[in-house]
């Protein structure tokens, strides 16, 4: 991934999936890390919750857990300072936001600049924020989906790395909506870092994520 204007492909990344709470995306990524859907390996989950169930899924997958606990620290620069020089000991090139309900500082994005990637649950650049997939279905979309992006200073709006759609039935509630969101996502997530990972590409503007090999 070095070089100022095209990235990649960087296939031996070391990876560190961030957590707040459920990890069934961490989960999927893991499994299919291990079935070689992309390559690089990803060697660290990062939480900000001790209680997230994330964690209790990555023991069982037997992949370290690094707890930094936000509240230690007197501002989030402290913080996240003392994150950025953990990532920097595990080697850390690629990091996936997988249901991290913290919003990262310009600070820390620059020093991952085009290395983080976003998973959330809707068609960007609708229904940005923390209950995406309950306020599409209250709005009452015919469509949704779910965006993977590259994280940048703003919030759910870096540039779109693949997106997914899925129709919203007449028969659906709110929890069959939400499954569906997260099968879809399972899906996406790991295709759109296999796409980071192994093709040659830039971002246009400041905002298209484009191929170029
Ligand atoms: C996922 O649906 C993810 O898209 C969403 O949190 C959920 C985490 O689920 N993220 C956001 O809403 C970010 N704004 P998981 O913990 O089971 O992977």
């Amino acid at each position: 991934m070095a070089g100022k204007g095209n990235t990649g492909p960087l296939k031996d990344a070391r990876i560190a999936v961030f957590c707040s709470g459920n990890g069934s995306n961490f989960e999927a990524l893991v499994k299919k890390n291990r079935r070689l859907a992309f390559p690089g390996r990803i060697v660290l989950m990062v939480v900000d919750n001790p209680g997230a169930y994330a964690i209790e899924r990555a023991r069982r997958l037997g992949v370290p857990v690094l707890y930094v606990d936000p509240l230690a620290y007197e501002n989030k620069q402290e913080y996240e300072k003392t994150l950025y020089k953990e990532l920097r000991l595990w080697k850390v090139d690629l990091i996936l936001l997988a249901g991290f309900m913290r919003i990262l500082s310009p600070f820390f994005v620059r020093k991952y600049k085009n290395r983080i990637l976003n998973i959330h649950p809707s068609l960007l650049p609708s229904f940005k924020g923390a209950s995406a997939i309950r306020d599409a279905f209250e709005y009452g979309v015919k469509v949704t989906g779910v965006t993977v992006h590259i994280v940048n200073e703003g919030v759910d709006e870096g540039p779109i790395v693949l997106q997914g759609a899925l129709k919203v039935s007449e028969d659906d509630d709110l929890m069959s909506l939400e499954a569906k969101i997260h099968r879809l996502e399972h899906r996406i997530y790991a295709e759109a870092v296999n796409l980071v990972l192994t093709r040659s590409w830039k971002i246009v503007k400041g905002r298209k994520f484009v191929l170029c090999d």
